[in-house]
Order: C-alpha cells, then sequence, then structure tokens
C-alpha cells in the first residue's frame, strides 16, 4: 500500500493505459479521480466527466477536488492518435489532436500544480508521453510532435517546481489498448509494432508499474526523468 492515503487524478482513465493506472493506484490505497470525456465503468473511483482540452472542464475538475482533500498524484495520460500522412493533414486536424495531446497537458497540469502550490504538501506529477516522440514515425508527425512538447513541459515543470513537486514522463512503447486497435491490426502491422528487442507489444499494466513507481516511495531523487517501458525499441 505504497499509496495509502494520496489523492490521487488519472485523465484519460476511463480506457486503456489510464485505466490501468487507476486500477494500481487503487490497489497500493490511493483516492482515484478518473476524469475523462467517456463514462467511466466499474466502481472504485470517483468519475469526472471532463475534457481536457476545455479550460472551464479542468478549472471545475480541480476545485471540485480542492473542496474534497486536494490532490498529491496528477498522471496526464488522455491522450488521441491521428494517423495522417503529413501532406493530407489539415489545420483542423492539427487543431484537434494539440488540443488534447498538449494543450489539455497544459492546462490540467497549470490548475494540478496551481492547487499542490497552495497545498505546500509536495506531490507527483506523471504526464503520458510516447517513445515516438524520440523515434518519430511516418504519417504520425502531429502526434511525435504534441509528445514531444509533452517531454518539454515535463523537463520544464520538473525545474519550476523543485524541490517540493517531482514532474516525470513514461515514454511508452506499443501498448494492447483500444488506441492501438490491436484486434483491428493485422498481423503484419503486430509484427511491425513487436520489432523491439523483447519482441511483443507491452500491456497497460507494465506502464501502471512504472507510474506506481513515479508516485512512491522510492521515486524521491528523480525529476524531469522520462521513463521509457518500450521492450528496448528506444535506448537511452
Ligand atoms: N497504446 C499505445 O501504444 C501508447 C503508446 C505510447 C503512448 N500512449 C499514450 O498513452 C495514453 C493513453 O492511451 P491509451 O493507449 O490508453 O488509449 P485509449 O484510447 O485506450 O485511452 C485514451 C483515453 O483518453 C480519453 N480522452 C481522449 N480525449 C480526451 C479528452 N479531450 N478529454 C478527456 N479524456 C479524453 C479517452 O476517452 C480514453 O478513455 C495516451 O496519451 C497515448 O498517447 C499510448
Amino acid at each position: 500500500m505504497t499509496l495509502k492515503d494520496k489523492r490521487a487524478l488519472v485523465t484519460g482513465g476511463a480506457s486503456g493505459i489510464g485505466r490501468a493506472i487507476a486500477d494500481a493506484f487503487a490497489g497500493e490505497g490511493a483516492r482515484v479521480t478518473i476524469a475523462d470525456r467517456a463514462e467511466v465503468a466499474g466502481a472504485g473511483f470517483e468519475a469526472r466527466r471532463v475534457d481536457v482540452a476545455k479550460e472551464e472542464d479542468v478549472i471545475g475538475l480541480l476545485s471540485g477536488m480542492k473542496q474534497t482533500g486536494g490532490i498529491d498524484i496528477l498522471v496526464n495520460c488522455a491522450g488521441i492518435l491521428i494517423e495522417k500522412p503529413l501532406l493530407e493533414t489539415s489545420v483542423v486536424d492539427f487543431e484537434r489532436l494539440m488540443d488534447v495531446n498538449l494543450k489539455g497537458v497544459f492546462l490540467v497540469g497549470r490548475e494540478a500544480l496551481r492547487l499542490m502550490v497552495a497545498q505546500d504538501r509536495g506531490g507527483r506529477v506523471i504526464n503520458i508521453a510516447s517513445e515516438l516522440a524520440y523515434l518519430g514515425r511516418e504519417n504520425c508527425s502531429l502526434y511525435c510532435a504534441s509528445k514531444g512538447g509533452v517531454l518539454s513541459l515535463t523537463r520544464s515543470w520538473a525545474r519550476e517546481f523543485a524541490p517540493k513537486i517531482l514532474v516525470n514522463a513514461i515514454a511508452p512503447g506499443p501498448i494492447d489498448t483500444p488506441m492501438l486497435g490491436i484486434e483491428m491490426t493485422s498481423p503484419e502491422t503486430l509484427a511491425k509494432e513487436s520489432q523491439n528487442p523483447l519482441g511483443r507489444i507491452g500491456r497497460p499494466e507494465e506502464i501502471a508499474a512504472a507510474a506506481v513507481f513515479l508516485a512512491g516511495p522510492g521515486a524521491t531523487f528523480m525529476t524531469g526523468q522520462c521513463v521509457s517501458p518500450n521492450g528496448g525499441a528506444a535506448m537511452f
């Protein structure tokens, strides 16, 4: 129970990696709020319908948490993927993707950090980036750029809010979630995604384990870092 009595907020926790993180945090004793624009199935969480790209939604979310015990841990996990050749990519695509993946992280991060500073009891922020921030990917340049931006926010916030609040990122490799669409993916795509030294894609629980570490008592000397559970696809 490494997170006993901690109050955690997980955006994008209705599905995939975010849901696995919410489950793992709850299993470690945290009180977890899931903020997602989709409905949250199952019990054991406080669920809030929030669009992370809407400032009023995010301010309402954090002011609600302020009145009900505050926040100790934020995981910025909500994200979308648009896969399109650059030459077919519109400004509407750009704004839709950046609204969620970058503006959403900025808004939730800003309001959560505002509350953490006011509370003066420390805090952890964990931003979910991607290995593609480092590797790049054809037909995915907007997504890759958004995740590069998430890593830059992470490093700057780590400096700005040290030493009391620790800010780190996780850059997963391909993980079996609805975003990857494994059920609909061809054997060829699956084989391509599995081209890493460990020879397979990852499971959401393997990303949740990294989040539990970064949120917990073992990570007190880490800030501005990026943990990379990616099967060895990118090595630093
Ligand atoms: N699956 C992968 O292979 C992989 C790899 C690297 C990084 N990631 C990142 O991990 C994170 C989680 O992805 P996942 O694979 O679990 O995907 P997912 O589609 O299963 O979950 C994403 C969740 O974010 C929510 N969401 C989307 N837009 C939102 C918005 N505007 N406001 C609130 N909630 C919103 C969705 O409703 C969904 O519940 C994303 O940031 C993604 O970029 C995923």
